[in-house]
């Protein structure tokens, strides 16, 4: 299934050109979204609406702002939409990271509230939605992606009423006690209800949708028996769905792997014969890594005979360096990762290798394949494509995936994980001692599981869920209209 006449809006792009010593290059940014949904749009053929924040993306440019992508081999087009460093602050900086982003992880401690930043955000919104409906007619189906446009379905239902837009959530949706510190939560709420369809990841954030919509929206009502709300006339059904890995693309790599890059980086960083984990993440607060290293000390702590037997592998990617919170979380990983490293550490042996750098996927799916487990550990997460990475490249079915469960991937995958609560040291440092400790049979038995639920529901399945409900939604609006 493929969703014909495509219009997709995100704020991240798929593709920034750059300039490097005068020379234009290009790079794909870190974080699941774009990563996911440049393989869908090289299935579609359609138009993708993103910020153009590289330095080189507009001369790079057609008169419409438009480039071919990917650059290697032209699918589809680009389009891009140029901010000023006010809009960046006030519109993703602000609201967006520091304000909703926040606020749907339940880290009410971080959240700031700034009228400048929502009028920015608006403003931002609009200019989207202006561009969106320029292309928009009644055979368009415009799909907005994530917590950045959460306005822009409304405005473009103002301008283009037929047109069809649904809206995928990357991340989670909150309690309605949570959601209720929002000022800006009836206009929120509103925004989104433009859409005919939201998707959210799981059954939990569609349900607390819902809550919020019936508790702070006066003129919607919820329909519980359909997940569906009606406002202003028209309705928008709910669906969970949760986003998948291209998992057939990762395992076709890791099988043609010859473990060399595995080879290099272990000698680049000193890591011998011993038990490897790795965790991969974007330096967020959200993703529990300074209580993922408490868990490690913990561990070396009740454990003295694992020093120089287990070593634990951090790939960090450095991620809104432009915002305090994020400038602060990186200081405190690192810190904390040299505290552990003097405290533990031997000449021959580091607790915890720690890196930065940019690995090229087919690298990340070595590392991914030969470490015994990975330590996947979020305080929340709407899903966390790394668990699912992790266990797509897992050919031999022999490592041990430690999840969150607080994470979608958790609802979806959970039982044949081994829980890792990032809240309860002890447990967690327990739960590394099981993985380390795990026989083969019952490695393998629940990588089976595992692998069979990330293959069953990959990116290419909900691709098709995604296009099959709104097939059923579209189906049901020309009825009643
Ligand atoms: C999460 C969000 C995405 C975002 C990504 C990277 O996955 O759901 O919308 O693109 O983080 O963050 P950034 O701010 O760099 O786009």
């Amino acid at each position: 299934v493929a969703i014909d006449d495509l219009v997709l809006v995100s704020n991240r792009q798929p593709y920034r050109h750059e300039y490097d010593d005068g020379k234009v290059t290009v790079d794909t940014p870190v974080g699941g979204l774009a990563s996911a949904i440049d393989p869908v749009m090289q299935r579609t053929d359609g138009t993708w609406i993103a910020w153009g924040d590289g330095d080189a993306d507009f001369d790079v440019v057609d008169g419409d702002d438009q480039v071919q992508v990917p650059p290697s081999d032209p699918a589809y087009t680009l389009e891009r939409i140029g901010l000023t460093d006010y809009e960046v602050r006030g519109y993703y900086e602000g609201y967006a990271n520091q304000a909703l982003w926040p606020l749907c992880h339940t880290a009410t401690g971080r959240v700031s509230f700034e009228t400048d930043h929502w009028e920015q955000y608006r403003d931002v919104n609009a200019q989207f939605a202006d561009v969106v409906s320029g292309h928009v007619d009644s055979d368009t189906t415009v799909w907005f992606q994530d917590y950045h446009f959460v306005l822009a379905p409304r405005m473009v239902r103002a301008a283009a009423p037929d047109a069809f837009q649904m809206q995928f959530f990357h991340i989670p949706w909150p309690a309605p006690d949570v959601f209720r510190l929002c000022p800006q939560s009836e206009a929120i709420l509103d925004g989104l209800l433009g859409n005919d369809l939201l998707v959210f990841h799981t059954p939990r954030y569609c349900a607390n949708f819902l809550q919020c919509v019936d508790q702070h929206c006066d003129g919607a009502t919820v329909d519980w028996d359909t997940d569906s709300v009606v406002s202003e006339g028209r309705t928008t059904q709910l669906a969970a769905i949760p986003l998948g890995v291209d998992a057939p693309t990762i395992r076709d790599t890791v099988a043609a792997d010859d473990s060399v890059a595995w080879a290099q980086f272990r000698a680049r960083h000193d890591v011998g014969e011993e038990t490897v984990a790795i965790g991969v993440d974007r330096l967020d607060y959200t993703k529990g890594i300074p209580r993922r290293l408490d868990a490690l000390e913990r561990l070396f702590e009740t454990r003295p005979d694992l020093r120089g037997e287990f070593t634990y592998i951090q790939k960090g990617a450095p991620s809104r360096e432009g915002i305090p919170a994020y400038q602060r979380l990186r200081e405190t990983v690192e810190d904390r990762i040299r505290a552990l490293n003097d405290r533990f550490g031997t000449d021959e042996w580091s607790p915890v290798v720690y890196t930065t750098r940019t690995l090229d996927r087919d690298v990340l799916y070595s590392l991914y394949r030969h470490s015994d487990m990975a330590i996947v550990s979020p305080l929340r997460d709407g899903m966390n494509l790394v668990a699912k990475e992790y266990v797509a490249a897992q050919v031999d079915s022999d490592g041990v995936l430690l999840l969150s469960p607080f994470t979608g991937a958790y609802e979806q995958l959970g039982e044949a994980a081994v829980a890792f609560d990032p809240y309860d040291t002890d447990r967690a440092a327990e739960a590394i001692e099981r993985a380390i400790e795990m026989d083969d049979a019952e490695r393998w038995r629940r990588m089976r599981r595992l692998r069979r639920a990330v293959h069953e529901t990959d990116l290419a399945w909900w691709l098709d869920e995604a296009a099959a409900t709104a097939d059923d939604v579209r189906e049901s609006r020309t009825h009643h209209n």
